[in-house]
């Protein structure tokens, strides 16, 4: 019997439609990337990933600071698809200076130096994950952020300089759910201990029944300054969540 053969109607529905959007986007761009950072939505577009033919490449940046479940996940993601997953480090160099400078946690200090740890751990290896690509894709959804809130299917990346899609951008977390249950997809164990958005371990909380899915991400900052630069448009194309003046922003933002 196939995995499909008993999904209700609705979860159908989507399943097949996320296909078709990828599809779209591999006919399209065969030399895509799907940046994971093995939370549940990029278990799903990698579930996804792995029904096309060819397979699109996938990659996770490891800042160094992830949680031991988070790179758990790439042997998983190996084991269960034969996905090798690109796993990207920062310039060690850059690194060791930062915390020279500024200290194994800087980031709490500042909004400033959060954006530079970033900017190191995430958005220059990301540049380098990009180079010489056409087009990316992301898990990233409207409903996870003020910042989303007008997040388009598919958009010019001003930042990178390449076609970036979010096929998931209209998805409701329930609908994630609903297909990554039906499907058995793995998903990241974290998830299940109060972790609905997963980024790094000392810049990410659980949080408590109810509260937003997002307010365990730098959750000392305020909420329209929490993006790390890789989506560096969800605030440039939003006035009303334009970075303050007060705060400074990495020139990767
Ligand atoms: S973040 O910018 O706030 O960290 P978020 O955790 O919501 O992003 O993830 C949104 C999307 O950004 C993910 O679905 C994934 O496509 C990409 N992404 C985030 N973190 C990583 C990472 N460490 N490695 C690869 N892609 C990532
Ligand atoms: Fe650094 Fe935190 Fe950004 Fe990770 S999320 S790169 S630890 S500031």
């Amino acid at each position: 019997m196939s995995e499909h053969s008993s999904l209700p109607d609705a979860v159908a529905r989507r399943w097949f439609d996320l296909l078709d959007r990828i599809g779209a986007i591999a006919a399209a761009h065969p030399d895509a990337l799907l940046a994971s950072s093995m939370g549940v939505e990029d278990s799903l577009l990698i579930h996804a990933v792995a029904q096309c033919t060819p397979r699109l490449g996938v990659f996770m940046l490891d800042t160094g600071r992830l949680h031991a479940e988070t790179l758990a996940m790439v042997d998983v993601v190996r084991q269960r698809y034969g996905i090798p997953v690109r796993v990207m480090q920062p310039d060690p160099a850059a690194v060791q200076a930062h915390v020279a400078a500024h200290g194994e946690f800087a980031f709490y200090e500042s909004v400033a130096l959060r954006k530079e740890c970033c900017g190191i751990r995430k958005v220059e290896p990301l540049r380098r994950a990009l180079a010489g690509h056409s087009a990316w894709i992301t898990g990233q959804r409207r409903e996870q952020s003020i910042t989303r809130v007008d997040l388009p299917e598919a958009q010019w990346d001003e930042t990178f300089g390449l076609r970036k899609y979010n096929p998931l951008a209209d998805w409701a977390g329930d609908d994630v759910w609903a297909v990554v249950r039906a499907l058995a997809v793995p998903y990241n164990p974290l998830h299940d201990r109060g972790y609905p958005s997963i980024g790094c371990e000392p810049c990410t909380r659980a949080v408590r029944p109810g509260e937003d899915p997002r307010a365990g991400r730098w959750w000392w900052e305020q909420r329209d300054s929490r993006e790390c630069g890789l989506h560096a448009s969800n605030l440039a194309d939003r006035p009303r969540v334009r970075p303050r003046a007060t705060d400074v922003v990495s020139s990767d933002s």
